[in-house]
């Protein structure tokens, strides 16, 4: 557990530093999120103290901790470092900042303020000038007691739990609702995975994400707020259609919406959705920053594995943790399923290829059991042309990624819908042997990737530039050796001559995608 502990007595004031002796603190006014709970993790503290020369301080919010390194005082100037131990996707930073007494105040900001510096990244916080007060009585800073937890024992890697041999296949909240999703609209899901005839494509998951949680009641059992008003009535619903049903939480305090998370209560909340009757947990980092260290990352996803696992119910265990600290590294042996391995996805064009090409170097990872995630799809979102769309979801089945739409199966168009479900697509996902393409060549806004199947092969011919590319691959330079394979084009559903290569005209942001065998 990490303390704030800034005792202090009154100092005779040193020669030098005299005018800045004393311990200086800010706290930013508390805001209040969802349903009137503090938004904690927007509350900034700064607590600096002033010994003779000695120059030392933290900054913290409830969602991350950062140090004071190389504290200078120069009269009534000072220069300091902070130490971000979560930044850079927790690698750690360090950030010059510059301070200077004017009167009564203690005024910092950063050294080299960055362009934009509005939001900070995760863990981080954006830059702006910050005044300090002097305070004069003794005081002490630490953290709300329930911020701690007991130190984890050593870690020991833990064995599969025989879900997602495949890989996972469903529906997610997050995409089109976001903090918006009711009851009613999982129950009208539920209804449309049955009639759009995504439930027969293989979309088994209808998967509830963050906004759905309400406060802990006395004994610390998570309740849920009014947009959900029967948690095991729904689960009941949606199981009764043939599917089956997910929750979302995190290891921190708050979600990344603000709303309770699973912090000190893993066991606890892990029964209470077995009990509801959920299958499918996704766990999202979030505010987990501002109570665990870097190295607590591991086993505090490994806790909620155990956790899930004592309830005797088979849930999916997917990570959310933005790809940080090499997960694909760990993934498997803290439990998980599936995890992340970038940030937010959202429904454009550029963002899915920027998360595309993100992938290459993670197939090392995937297999039966346990995938890379490269978030859920935004396929009917309004966002993409269906040429685009086509392109997101080959690339999504030839990564063997989990396949989650996040659209809103209600009002999808046909042609979505011919995305989504086009069974021949979805087998190069789910491919029982498991393996995650690979890119084999790129070529100016052209490249090739492959997939090997448990039979044969399947090759994507991608085309990013703005127009029609002719687009020729020699089967040699696969590795397919066979002469004259059968060739089978799963967009055009259509088997098509066989040779030595494949040649397609490939539309712009199009993708030709076929099965070799
Ligand atoms: C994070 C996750 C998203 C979503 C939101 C919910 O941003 O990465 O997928 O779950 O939180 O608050």
């Amino acid at each position: 557990m990490r303390k704030f502990l800034v005792c202090f007595s009154l100092i005779a004031p040193l020669l030098g530093a005299a005018e800045l002796a004393g311990t200086w603190h800010f706290e930013s006014p508390a805001q209040t999120g969802p349903n009137g709970q503090p938004r904690r993790g927007f509350q900034a503290n700064y607590v600096f103290k002033v010994e003779g020369n000695k120059f030392t301080g933290v900054s913290f919010t409830p969602t991350n901790h950062q140090d004071v390194i190389d504290g200078v005082i120069d009269g009534n100037n000072i220069t300091f470092k902070l130490r971000n131990e979560w930044g850079n996707s927790g690698k750690g930073t360090v950030v010059d900042y510059k301070g200077a007494l004017n009167g009564e105040d203690l005024t910092v900001e950063p050294a080299n303020p960055p362009q934009n510096a509005g939001r900070g990244g995760r863990g981080g916080r954006g830059g702006g000038p910050v005044t300090l007060k002097r305070i004069s009585a003794e005081t002490e800073y630490k953290m709300p007691p329930e911020m701690a937890h007991k130190p984890f024992g050593s870690f020991q890697p833990i064995k599969p739990n025989g879900l997602a041999l495949t890989p996972p296949m469903g529906w997610n909240s997050w995409n089109k609702f976001a903090g918006r999703v009711t009851d009613k609209d999982v129950r009208a899901i539920a209804d449309a995975m049955v009639s759009t005839g995504m439930r027969d494509a293989g979309y088994v998951y209808v998967n509830i994400d963050d906004t759905w949680e309400g406060p802990r009641d006395k004994d610390g059992n998570i309740t849920t707020n009014e947009k959900f008003p029967d948690m095991k009535a729904l689960a009941d619903y949606v199981h009764s259609k043939g599917l089956k049903i997910g929750i979302y939480s995190g290891p921190g305090p708050l979600t990344c919406a603000q709303y309770p998370a699973t912090y000190n209560h893993e066991q606890q909340d892990a029964n209470t959705w077995a009990a509801w009757g959920f299958d499918y947990l996704k766990y999202d980092w979030c505010s987990a920053s501002g109570v665990y260290h870097p190295d607590e990352m591991k086993p505090a996803y490994q806790k909620m594995a155990v956790a899930l696992r004592n309830t005797k119910r088979p849930i999916i265990f997917s990570l959310c943790q933005y790809g940080w600290l090499d997960v694909g590294e760990w993934g498997a042996s803290v439990g998980g399923n599936l995890w992340r391995t970038t940030g937010d996805i959202s429904d454009r064009w550029d963002s899915m290829l920027r998360i595309l090409d993100l992938q290459p170097g993670r197939e090392k990872y995937a297999g039966p059991g346990h995938w890379n995630d490269p978030d859920m799809l935004e396929i009917g979102n309004g966002g993409m042309t269906d040429t685009e769309y086509r392109t997101h979801m080959s690339m999504w089945c030839m990564l063997a990624a989990p396949l989650l739409a996040g659209n809103d199966l209600r009002s999808m168009s046909e042609a979505n819908k011919e995305i989504l479900t086009n069974k021949e697509i979805i087998a190069i996902d789910q491919d029982k042997k498991g393996v995650q393409g690979v890119r084999v060549s790129q070529t100016g806004d052209t490249e090739v990737w492959k997939k090997a199947l448990a039979e044969g092969m399947a090759v994507a011919l991608m085309n990013r530039g703005a127009d029609t590319a002719n687009m020729t691959v020699k089967w040699a330079d696969l590795g397919i050796t066979k002469k004259n394979p059968k060739i089978h084009d799963v967009w055009a559903h259509k088997d098509l001559p066989s040779g030595a290569e494949f040649s397609a005209q490939v539309p712009s942001h199009g993708t030709v995608v076929v099965t070799v065998k």
